[in-house]
């Protein structure tokens, strides 16, 4: 099992970690075609979300999925996280301990998993996987990936590159938090039926689309599955369609940024 793991690892692969607030996933990633070479693997996050028990959870998940062989302890991974990340410095954490707002992520996580590692906010990751491999591939112009989870990410990737920390669960619309009252979590919190939920998610998107004017929009995040719940229902100028890469997109795009991260 291992060595067929390694035989498919050729040089276009990376490792790929996605932190949530309940799962911290990890996959070998095959760039060229953008999907994972084995099988995606999950760790719980550790309680409280502290970076150094994160950090010691991925390096955990690192062990269980690189099969050794030539260059596999330099194989660089690319980590994704709940925050806005600039430069390699996480400047806010969702559902995550507050001490890694203002942790240098990338040098911190470099040094704990003797590694290169490249770190970007999870929404972009999922963003930038769609635009590359996904719903979004090949496509000009400005398209924008929501994630609707936990929270609400976004994503805006402009003719194929990305605009990085685009905060849209954080607009307020009518005195509330756009993620409060839209999250796909807000929906099974609150019990709402489809029609509701519909509502809610064409008020949200309305308001994106008069400010941005994007010429696609993706939806990601669990909740894509169930599109044709929702989807029929909305009434927008701009094309949208569901994410296509589903639950594996965090890992994807988390290993595209693994050698693109801030030097
Ligand atoms: C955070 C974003 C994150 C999104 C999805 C939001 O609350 O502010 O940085 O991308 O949740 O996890």
């Amino acid at each position: 099992m291992t060595a067929v793991v390694e035989a498919a690892a050729g040089p276009d692969v990376r490792i790929g970690i996605d932190v949530g607030g309940t799962w911290i996933k990890g996959a070998l990633v095959d760039l060229a075609s953008g999907t994972p070479a084995g099988a995606v693997r999950r760790l719980q996050t550790p309680p409280g979300g502290r970076a150094d028990a994160v950090a010691d959870t991925m390096d955990r998940l690192i062990a269980g999925l690189d099969a050794g062989g030539p260059g596999a302890a330099d194989r660089a991974v690319g980590v994704a996280i709940p925050s806005i990340v600039q430069r390699g410095v996480a400047r806010s954490a969702a559902n995550m301990d507050s001490s890694w707002i203002g942790l240098d992520v990338q040098s911190y996580l470099r040094s704990r998993l003797g590694r290169p590692v490249g770190v970007v906010n999870d929404a972009d990751a999922a963003g930038m996987a769609e635009a590359h491999y996904g719903a979004g591939a090949a496509k000009q112009g400005v398209v924008l990936v929501l994630t609707l989870g936990t929270g609400i990410g976004s994503a805006l990737i402009v003719d194929g590159r990305l605009v990085p920390n685009f905060e849209l669960g954080h607009l307020e619309i009518g005195g509330a938090k756009a993620e409060s009252r839209t999250s796909a979590v807000v929906r099974e919190n609150e019990g709402l039926g489809w029609v509701e939920y519909a509502g809610r998610l064409q008020r949200y998107l309305s308001h994106v689309e008069f400010l941005f004017s994007p010429d696609l929009i993706i939806i990601g995040g669990g909740i894509s599955a169930c599109a044709n719940e929702y989807l029929p229902r909305l009434s927008l100028r701009t094309r949208v369609v569901p994410a296509s890469l589903e639950n594996s997109a965090g890992v994807v795009g988390a290993a595209l940024q693994a050698t693109a991260g801030w030097k």
